[in-house]
């Protein structure tokens, strides 16, 4: 099988190697990919969705995945369904439900999904009257599409009314943010569950938590995620049935009922209140950094899941996780999250230790590859150090013990990764 990912971070980085390990995959490309990924196929400079589906037509690839949620939401996939081509990501209609927070929001209401008490709103009218109903903290979001920014926790009334005037206006996000969420705060801990879709059926990965924070003890500002650990022990079956019965059955049945049947990773973002899951988000892509923890636990070909699920068919699948544990620690540049750095050689030190030499590895995302072949680290999130244990605590140390080993000026990282699922074990 010859496979296309689009996208170019840690995340599609992960994914093909994953591809790698599976013996039915025989030429993997990467467009755009990044100064990594020619390891391990080809990078192609193609962007445009129809000279894509040309290139795809002549190398005779046989799937094509979709990482980001850009070409989903601008129609990549119904593109290519349209030529008849194999492509796992749900259409532009169906990624609405990362899209649109609209229209997410009222899809989760009108099928009882339980969400946050919100309103949704183009008016600072309306908006307020709303936010002097709810006690503080109250969350307001921008309505569209804002790279992981359009979210504001708001301390104080008056801090959620600027905020909300400030998106109408379109001074804060533009047109995304012209309509607005406003929504109650939810106090519990977060969790990242991904089910992979093809419409009717779903398989749910283990369930992930991601550190959104710049810094330590998860203070500074949001990033698109500084470490990741799968599967954690915050989830016991009970919510994992909940999940399923409350929240990806009803989704899926409504999509489909509505005439969007969605294919490809529904990225549940939960809130456990109080033992009960309340969704946060959807998004219609794998996270990132998740995404570089969950490949290495499958124990299935990487291959079956995502060609069964593109192709209408995870009922005939039997996906298989290996019993283990991933901790990913993500290695940012100088002045990420704020501005990019310049680039910075990155110096990855020979590996002697046997069992990091065998329980851990690295997934590349902003770096480029100079002329004389050295890796360079080219801003935002640089690379994921990620460690494979039985325990949290042996992916951490595993994971620390790479981080050590990588060197680049500037460098970045939280030392605190797993730290809620590391103090349950201990
Ligand atoms: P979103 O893009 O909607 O996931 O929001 C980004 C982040 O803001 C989430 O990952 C949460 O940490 C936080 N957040 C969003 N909505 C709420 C809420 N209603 N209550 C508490 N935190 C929230
Ligand atoms: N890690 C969170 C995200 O990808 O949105």
């Amino acid at each position: 099988m010859n496979v296309l990912i689009i996208g170019s971070g840690g995340r599609e980085y992960s994914i093909g190697l994953a591809l790698k390990k599976d013996k039915i995959v025989e030429k993997l490309y990467f467009a755009p990919g990044n100064g990594a990924s020619d390891g391990l196929g080809e990078n192609i400079n193609i962007s445009d969705f129809s000279k894509l589906a040309d290139f795809v037509e002549e190398n005779e690839i046989d799937l094509t995945i979709v990482g980001p949620e850009g070409p989903l939401v601008d129609g990549i996939v119904d593109l290519f369904q349209d030529r008849g081509l194999s492509i796992f990501g749900p259409t532009a209609s169906a990624a609405q439900l990362e899209g649109s927070k609209i229209f997410m929001k009222n899809f989760l209401a009108r099928h009882g999904v339980p969400t946050a008490k919100y309103v949704e709103t183009d008016s600072l009218d309306s908006a307020y009257k709303f936010i002097n109903e709810l006690s503080t903290p109250i969350v307001v979001k921008a309505d569209g599409l804002c790279g992981g920014k359009g979210v504001i926790i708001a301390e104080s009334h008056d801090d959620a009314k600027r905020a909300a005037g400030e998106m109408l206006s379109g001074n804060s996000f533009g047109d995304a943010g012209t309509k607005i969420v406003v929504e109650e705060f939810l106090d519990g801990y977060e969790l990242s569950v991904f089910a992979i879709c093809d419409g009717k059926d779903f398989v749910v990965l283990p369930a992930a938590q991601d550190h959104k924070r710049l810094l330590n003890d998860d203070e500074g500002p949001n990033t698109g995620g500084m470490g990741a650990y799968a599967p954690t022990p915050l989830v016991n079956d009970e919510i994992y049935r909940k999940l399923e019965e409350r929240v990806i059955k009803p989704t899926l049945k409504g999509m489909k009922d509505e005439g969007n049947p969605f294919t490809g990773v529904l990225f549940i973002g939960v809130m456990v209140v109080d033992g009960e899951p309340i969704i946060l988000e959807y998004n219609v892509r794998f996270g990132d950094p998740e995404c570089e923890e969950l490949m290495p636990l499958l124990k299935s070909p990487a291959s079956e899941l995502f060609h069964k699920a593109a192709m209408g068919d995870l009922a005939s699948a039997n996906i298989k996780f290996h019993n283990k544990y991933a901790v990913g620690v993500v290695m940012a540049s100088k002045d990420y999250p704020y501005k990019s750095s310049e680039p910075a050689e990155i110096i990855i030190d020979d590996i002697v230790h046997d069992d990091i030499e065998a329980n851990s590895h690295i997934s590349f995302a902003g770096v480029s590859r100079g002329d004389d072949g050295k890796l360079f680290a080219t801003g935002g999130r640089v690379l994921v150090c990620v460690g494979i244990g039985d325990s949290i605590t042996q992916a951490h140390e595993r994971a620390y013990m790479l981080c050590g080993q990588v060197h680049f000026i500037g460098k970045q990282c939280r030392t605190d990764i797993a730290y809620q699922a590391l103090e349950l074990e201990s």
